[in-house]
């Protein structure tokens, strides 16, 4: 069953049933200042850091689901109902939610009022608007009163939902004309506050929740709203919120237009205060200014979506099935843009306090964006590099607000190192630019300690090569890639994470994952060092992967498939030997792209036992059998019920490992029908099992061991979306960015006769056509560029500024 559809002209997806199988949500705003937003007007705001700025209160994981948000109440006669349906869920006569590219639009209407939210926020500004249009469709005149509703954080939001002690005596607010001023703790250490205003005379307010709901109500049962008569309450301690109460009079046809605006200001410390007590108001007041009319609101708004036809114009294609084109042309490219912005810190399955920006899952997110925009592509790869350390080890997250390490989490995940190697090439690749490896970057964010980029690569090369364990292969450390697969922990302790807590030391448990990750940016750290002249470095390197490689094919084979790892015992994980977990994907994912063993007939094996064990009719799961018991020496992966998560779930983020290993075989149809199992746009029609948005990519689908196989979790926050996006563009359609140029090479079903995609590439336009006369799934026989055949499969840097025509023959 479908709850909406695309409309792909707007880059809409419209939803026309509010009540969706879990709440899909939209993110607005797109550096600074963000907001979730569900398809009930559910969600929160929060300037840069979900944990340390968050200007309004979320309730995760309560009942009823998705409460709290920016409510608007609408009271007609005995009728109170929300255009977004919750909180009222009066039913309504018509409800449609779009949810497009940084915006979200409600339309709605009940007993002859339409009313219309537009919801966004402006580029660059630390401000969310609301345009709320009501209109009297009627013949009769109506007296409506609207109630706006949010309710404000005290800025920490894990603070906010632990320290009640004092929290619920800290609450402090102003309020003028029609503006609610939110000022906790402005008095003490904080230089911001936060605002709600409406650009018309109000008719009342309320900003204490209590008086407002009344005790014992929930948000669909206020008394102010209630009674039709707001209270006028100020907020002193407790919980403030901010409800303006506006009466509205239309006659039949009338219209009329409000602007609010939730926004977030910083005052130098000596300019706080007005006067004793009062908080400097001017910044909010030019805020507010700048779009306090309709006219301006709307300027604003074809701003953001010249912006977005801007961005999404780079890559687009046309490949014959709306449900591919809308992926790779709007919607896969726009969530790599939330999780370059998010990382993994705030969705609705991501509490915004626990994780902030992931090393390992921010160097992957970038291969998803960078052509989007590079130079934040760039900051993004020095703002991670300066929390590596000398010996190439890192701290595995960093706070975006303070973009120091977070040393709660620690490191020693030892995959991270090489991540960065993965995220500096793609940005290479796409720019040209290797300014950047020059660029001196602090170590441990200590500017004393900063070295140039390329010492930060070559620092995570070697952090590999200094770490190998008794058969040569990577040592694990904490975890790789695979954050449950906790082979030095033997945690007995259900009170500590899996995370943190301590590992044993002079281990020897080792991973094939890492391994292949090696070989595969290993050998990519010494195409770079040719590439810019340090060729003994380059040679250097060379003899360390290919060691790697004997060393995968001695010791990290098992007959029909790589092995996993070894555990601290230095038994084999993965391998036919054991009961459970016999066959992992993460090794068969990079050692096949690593192509090691290729001539041996070990890559073919691989993807063979990877169809065979692991593939099922909702994607490909991570491990199988999945583990029924704990295992100690294992650690999290065997905590989860078989089936679930890193436990035999479908792990959306390494299925395109796998889709690119069949590209290394030429395998195009294996290739294309891994993609369309987990691929969004393609699952619209079961939403009913998969619950989460057909329009984005979630983390983990329930495996085939699963209690209900195909429901899915944990959507947005994943480095499924980028690593997706590069699977289908450049190795599936195989457009690959390369230091000279885009090297074409298609693996595509045989049954296709081609695509198209123009590409924007170092400043040019390519307009690629791929013709695939022999119904083929890989090789290129000519490729005619402006009409003259090249003698290789890299179309060079074309002159920048005009378009180009690329036509591709396979063969
Ligand atoms: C999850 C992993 C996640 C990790 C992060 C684990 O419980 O299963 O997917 O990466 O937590 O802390
Ligand atoms: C989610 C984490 O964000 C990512 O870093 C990790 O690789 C996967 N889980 C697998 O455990």
């Amino acid at each position: 069953m479908k709850y909406g559809h695309f409309d792909d002209t707007n880059r809409e997806y419209v939803i026309t049933n509010p009540q969706t199988p879990y709440p899909w949500i939209n993110y607005l705003g797109n550096e600074d200042f963000f907001s979730l937003t569900s398809n009930t007007g559910g969600g929160y705001t929060f300037y840069k850091d979900a944990k340390f700025r968050r200007l309004t209160r979320y309730r995760y994981n309560n009942v009823p689901i998705d409460d709290g948000g920016k409510y608007f109440y609408i009271k007609d006669g005995d009728t109170t109902w929300s255009p977004g349906w919750k909180p009222m869920k009066t039913p309504l006569d018509s409800y449609e939610c779009r949810h497009g590219m940084s915006y979200t639009k409600f339309n709605s209407s009940k007993n002859g009022v339409a009313a219309q939210i537009l919801q966004f926020i402006p580029l660059g500004f630390w401000g969310e608007l609301q345009k709320v249009s009501l209109k009297n469709t009627s013949s009769e005149t109506k007296k409506l009163k609207l109630f706006s509703f949010i309710e404000w954080c005290l800025w920490n939001a894990e603070d906010d939902m632990t320290n009640f002690q004092r929290n619920f005596s800290t609450g402090e607010v102003e309020i003028q004309d029609s503006t609610i001023y939110h000022k906790t703790e402005f008095k003490e250490r904080r230089n911001h506050y936060a605002f709600y205003n409406v650009n018309a005379p109000i008719d009342g307010y309320d900003t204490d929740r209590e008086s407002f709901l009344g005790l014992y109500n929930g948000f669909d049962n206020p008394d102010v709203v209630n009674d039709g008569t707001p209270k006028n309450t100020v907020a002193h301690g407790w919980s403030p919120i901010a409800s303006h109460y506006i009466e509205v009079e239309l006659q039949p046809g009338e219209s009329r237009d409000f602007i609010f605006m939730l926004g977030y200001v910083e005052v130098a410390p000596e300019e706080k205060w007005e006067s004793k007590g009062v908080i400097n108001k001017k910044p909010a007041k030019d805020m507010m200014a700048k779009f306090d009319t309709v006219e301006k609101i709307d300027a604003a708004y074809g701003e953001l979506r010249a912006y977005w036809d801007r961005l999404l114009g780079k890559i687009n294609i046309d490949s014959g099935d709306d449900r591919l084109d809308r992926m790779v042309n709007i919607w896969n490219q726009y969530q790599c843009m939330v999780t370059f912005n998010m990382s993994r810190s705030a969705s609705f399955f991501e509490s915004g306090i626990g994780r902030g920006m992931g090393f390992r899952d921010s160097n992957q997110d970038l291969i998803g964006f960078v052509h989007q925009i590079p130079e934040r592509a760039r900051e993004r790869i020095f703002d991670i590099a300066s929390t590596q350390f000398e010996d190439g080890s890192c701290y595995h997250q960093y706070q975006p607000l303070t973009k120091k390490g977070n040393s709660a989490i620690g490191g020693d995940f030892n995959d991270d190192p090489l991540w960065l190697i993965l995220s500096t090439t793609e940005y290479i690749k796409e720019t040209g630019d290797f300014s950047l490896l020059d660029e001196m970057v602090p170590f441990d964010n200590d500017a004393s300690r900063a070295k140039p980029h390329f010492d930060h690569l070559k620092a995570s090369f070697y952090h590999v090569v200094n770490n190998l364990g008794p058969h040569g292969l990577p040592l694990i450390g904490r975890a790789d890639w695979n954050d449950c697969l906790n082979l030095n922990c033997f945690s007995e302790d259900p009170n500590e994470s899996f995370q943190t807590t301590g590992n044993k030391k002079g281990s020897t448990a080792e991973s094939l994952m890492i391994a292949g990750l090696f070989v595969v940016y290993g050998k990519e750290y010494v195409k770079l060092c040719k590439r810019i002249g340090k060729d003994a470095e380059a040679q250097e390197a060379e003899t360390h992967v290919e060691a790697m490689i004997e060393a995968v094919k001695k010791d990290g084979w098992d007959g029909d498939w790589y092995l996993r790892a070894y555990d601290y015992y230095g038994k084999k994980i993965g391998s036919n030997e054991n009961e459970e977990g016999k066959i992992f994907i993460e090794s068969q994912g990079w050692c096949t792209m690593a192509g090691i063993g290729q001539e041996e007939g070990m890559v073919e094996k691989s993807l063979n036992a990877v169809k065979e064990h692991l593939d099922c009719d909702y994607g490909i799961v991570l491990n199988s059998p999945a583990f029924t018991k704990y295992y100690i020496e294992y650690g999290e992966i065997s905590t989860y019920p078989a089936g679930y998560k890193e436990n035999g779930g479908i792990f959306c983020h390494n299925n395109p490992w796998i889709m690119i290993g069949e590209t290394v075989l030429g395998r195009g149809d294996q290739a294309y029908e891994y993609y369309t199992k987990i691929a969004p746009s393609f699952l619209e029609d079961i939403s009913e099992l998969h619950r989460v948005e057909p329009y984005v990519y979630c983390q983990m689908i329930a495996g085939k061991e699963a209690s209900k196989p195909g429901e899915a979790k944990n959507s947005w926050l994943s480095g499924t979306a980028s690593w997706n996006f590069f699977a289908i563009t450049q190795y599936i359609l195989g457009v690959k960015t390369d230091y000279d140029g885009l090297v074409i090479d298609p693996c595509i079903p045989s049954k296709w006769d081609g695509f198209k995609m123009t590409r924007e590439y170092r400043g040019a336009t390519y307009n690629i056509e791929v013709q695939n006369p022999d119904h083929i799934s890989k090789g290129v026989k000519r490729i005619l560029v402006n009409g003259s055949e090249i003698d290789s499969k890299i179309v060079p840097i074309l002159e920048a500024g005009k378009e180009h025509s690329v036509q591709v023959i396979m063969g």
